[in-house]
């Protein structure tokens, strides 16, 4: 069966240790959407590996990796990652496929990156991604297939940097140095390096058709559709994304597991609505404990209580069938644990997460309170290391989403699980 692994919040739920885990038992992992804004954090035998590009999977020496059609491509920063992983000695071009209908991202769109957040702050990671998707959208992106012709590449190039030149000077008042022949030289000794792994990988995975992993970066509550816009990325990081970002019709998905990632708490990273949001000594805490700082950027991450009113918006709109739970550890700390169960906007309950900004900017979130486990999670792998109330949360939260969590992960520690029985679960519905 093919399996769908998802961000359930704004991304950063621990995907990265899943994938790795999980894929072992795939013979194909694709990555489908976004770029090098995503930042898996995996742990191997002590090593630490932080993967922006390639799928995580690809760890393992038996798989296929895949950047999909739906991805924006950095070639600088991909032959990068490739060499620094095969320079562990674990070789990557001969079991990577790059689609050729993926966009590239190039120096420009940064530069776009930067202009962009001085005039409306979304706290992006600067990494080129909106202004990529903007082109590619607007008709003006440029595909890994047009690297195959020279003149073509270089004309496009060309169209591109006037585009955006007078862009800054008009918009931004900002000169705009950048030659057209380090940009196009750059690009084809990148693609020199990895030309032999670019394929139709559509036709691939159709013809593959089963023992396919699928890994989403970033999470739902970033996706552009139905995240909190316009503070999301500029891609569907949603199951949303899987049709158009892999190039396989939706009847392709209609049997795979579709498991969702989330924390056992709730962090996000740049600007944009956070309900349960905590800016005192306890979200400190839940951000020492936990560790969190952006891998790709090092920033400081948001944190406040695990929001059920969104948990249950990603489960819905992905189709879950499980969630993978992470990070419970971090609450063995605390005296009293709390999760939101509502919003309360004056004397208003809302229990569907909002579109409106201006909703989700005012609510005050209605919390459940529960009594804090004090006992040590940490990298347990057996149900009776998990103390009782640390399972009243577990279920309260299965519950209200209302499917199961499948699987706990209790540290980034590769064999650190514990796999619950889907089947034992009787599914109430009490959201
Ligand atoms: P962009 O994807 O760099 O355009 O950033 C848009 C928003 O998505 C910002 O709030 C980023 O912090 C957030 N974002 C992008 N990628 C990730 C990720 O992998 N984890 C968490 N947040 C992300």
């Amino acid at each position: 069966m093919n399996l769908v692994i998802l961000g359930a919040q704004w991304g950063d739920e621990g995907k990265g240790k899943v994938v790795a885990l999980l894929s072992e038992n795939y013979e194909v992992v694709v990555r489908y959407q976004g770029g090098s804004n995503a930042g898996h954090t995996v742990v191997i035998n002590g090593e630490k590996f932080i993967l922006h590009l390639l799928p995580t999977g690809i760890l393992h020496p038996h798989t296929v990796g895949i950047i999909a059609q739906g991805m924006v491509v950095d070639l600088e920063l991909l032959v990068k990652e490739i060499k620094e992983i095969e320079s562990k000695g674990l070789r990557v071009r001969d079991r990577l496929f790059i689609s050729d209908r993926a966009h590239l991202v190039l120096p420009y769109h940064k530069i776009l990156d930067s202009l962009l957040e001085r005039k409306g702050k979304i706290g992006t990671t600067l990494r080129g991604i909106g202004p990529a998707y903007m082109l590619k959208y607007a008709r003006k992106g440029i595909r890994v297939c047009d690297l195959w012709d020279k003149d073509r590449f270089y004309s496009l190039v060309k169209d591109n940097l006037e585009f955006v030149e007078e862009l800054c000077k008009k918009v931004y008042c900002e000169n705009f140095e950048l030659k057209i022949e380090e940009v196009v030289d750059r690009s084809l000794e990148n693609f020199e390096e990895v030309k032999d792994c670019v394929i139709d990988t559509s036709q691939y995975l159709l013809e593959k058709r089963e023992g396919i992993l699928f890994e989403g970066a970033q999470g739902t509550l970033l996706d552009v559709d139905i995240g909190t816009y316009p503070y999301v990325t500029s891609s569907n990081s949603s199951a949303l994304g899987l049709s158009a970002g892999t190039g396989l019709p939706p009847k392709f998905f209609s049997k795979a597991k579709f498991y969702g990632v989330s924390k056992a708490y709730t962090t996000r990273v740049g600007e944009g609505p956070f309900p349960t949001e905590l800016k005192d000594s306890t979200g400190e805490l839940l951000r020492e404990r936990g560790g969190e700082y952006g891998s790709t950027t090092g920033r400081p991450r948001r944190c406040g209580w695990l929001d059920l009113v969104a948990l249950k918006h990603a489960v819905r709109l992905n189709g879950l069938d499980g969630i993978i739970l992470t990070k419970l550890d971090v609450l063995d700390a605390f005296e009293e644990i709390k999760v939101c169960v509502a919003y309360q906007l004056e004397d208003r309950i809302i229990e569907n997460f909002p579109a409106s900004l201006t909703l989700l900017e005012k609510v005050k979130p209605v919390y459940k309170s529960f009594e804090g486990w004090k006992e040590s999670t940490y990298g347990a792998v057996d149900r009776r290391e998990i103390p009782k109330k640390a399972w009243d949360y577990i279920n309260f939260i299965q519950e209200y989403v209302g499917v199961p969590v499948v699987m706990l992960s209790t540290s980034p520690e590769k064999d650190k699980y514990l796999w619950l029985e889907e089947e034992s679960y009787e599914g109430a519905n009490i959201g």
